[in-house]
C-alpha cells in the first residue's frame, strides 16, 4: 500500500504542497498519496486522528496549525521544542513525531536564490505568530548582528524576544521611523491575507535591504508593493522557502532530498502566468 501523506490547515484548498510533493515523488521514483486536509483549530485532533486510522504515515501542518501540532505530538525535534512549532508530522508508533524545517527551508532559500548569507547582518521580522517564530530561531541561529521584532500586539515579539535571548529584541511600530535601515526584512504576518495594504517606515529599506515575504500570490503582493517603493532592490516572496522546507520534510520522510531547481522553475512560471492572467 502506498503511504500516505497530507497537509492540514485552514484555508487549504489552493495549497501547492500536494503539487510539490507530488512532483518530487515523480522526480525520485518514490509513489506520492498527498493530499490537503481542510482543518480548524478545534478539529485538528480528531482530524489528524482520523488520518492516521485510514494509514496517514506523515504529514504537513500549516496555518493556523504549526503550534497546536507541537502541543499533539508525543517527541519533538530540539529545534521544533525551541521554537514551539510543528510543520512536519512522522508518525511514530501510536503518535507523532513533529519537526520544524520552516527556518531551515528560509535559510536554503536565502543562501540559494538570494545569495545571502544572515550572519552578521541586521535583520527585522515582522510578526510574531506561528510562522514568524520558526524564522526567528532560525535568524537567530544563523548569527545575525541583531534582530528586532515588531508585531501588531507588542507583547507577542516581546516574548518571542526573550524566549531567544541576547541580539533579538522586540521593537514597536511607533519606533520603527527611528530604526536604523536593515539588511534583511522578513515580513511574517497574515495581514497581506486580509488587507490590499502594507504600510511602514520607507527609511528601514536600503537599496541592498532584501526584502522577503514568507508568502507567495496575491496575499505577499502589499508587502512587496511596499519594498518596492520604499526603494529595495530586492524584493521576494516565499515560493522558494515553501518548496525548501517541502523538500526538507520529504527527506525526512523518504531519506532522499529532492532537487528543488525544477521544481521552482515550474511553480515560478505557472505563478507568473496566473498572475499575469495567462
Ligand atoms: P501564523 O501561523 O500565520 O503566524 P498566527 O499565529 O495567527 O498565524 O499569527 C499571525 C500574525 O500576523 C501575528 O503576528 C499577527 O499579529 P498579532 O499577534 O497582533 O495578532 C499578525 N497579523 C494578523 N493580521 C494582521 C493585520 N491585519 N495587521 C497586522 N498584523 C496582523
Amino acid at each position: 500500500m502506498t503511504a500516505r501523506y497530507a497537509v492540514f490547515g485552514q484555508p487549504i484548498a489552493h495549497s501547492l504542497s500536494p503539487r510539490i510533493h507530488a512532483m518530487f515523488g515523480v522526480q525520485l521514483g518514490i509513489p506520492i498519496d498527498y493530499r490537503a486536509i481542510e482543518s480548524s483549530r478545534n478539529d485538528f485532533a480528531r482530524a489528524l486522528d482520523a488520518f492516521a486510522r485510514e494509514g496517514g504515515t506523515g504529514a504537513n501542518v500549516t496555518l493556523p496549525l504549526k503550534q497546536d501540532a507541537a502541543a499533539l505530538c508525543s517527541s519533538v525535534s530540539a529545534r521544533a521544542r525551541r521554537c514551539g512549532s510543528v510543520n512536519t508530522l512522522i508518525r511514530d508508533g501510536d503518535g507523532w513525531r513533529g519537526d520544524t524545517t520552516d527556518g531551515s527551508g528560509l535559510l536554503r532559500d536565502l543562501a540559494e536564490h538570494h545569495e545571502f548569507d544572515p550572519h552578521g547582518h541586521r535583520c527585522l521580522l515582522l510578526g510574531a505568530g506561528g510562522a514568524a517564530r520558526a524564522v526567528a530561531f532560525a535568524l537567530a541561529d544563523a548569527d545575525v548582528a541583531h534582530l528586532a521584532i515588531a508585531n501588531r500586539t507588542h507583547e507577542r515579539a516581546r516574548a518571542l524576544a526573550a524566549s531567544i535571548g541576547v541580539k533579538v529584541r522586540a521593537i514597536g511600530w511607533s519606533d520603527l521611523p527611528a530604526a536604523d535601515p536593515f539588511d534583511l526584512i522578513v515580513h511574517a504576518t497574515a495581514a497581506g491575507h486580509a488587507t490590499a495594504k502594507f504600510n511602514a517606515p520607507a527609511p528601514i529599506v536600503e537599496a541592498q535591504t532584501l526584502c522577503y515575504d514568507l508568502s507567495y500570490g496575491h496575499a505577499a503582493m502589499p508587502f512587496l508593493r511596499w519594498a518596492r517603493g520604499a526603494g529595495a532592490r530586492h524584493a521576494s516572496d516565499g515560493l522558494g522557502m515553501l518548496i525548501e522546507q517541502a523538500a526538507d520534510a520529504f527527506a525526512i520522510w523518504h531519506g532522499r532530498r529532492p532537487d528543488t531547481a525544477p521544481i521552482h522553475a515550474t511553480l515560478r512560471h505557472e505563478l507568473a502566468m496566473s498572475a499575469s492572467g495567462t
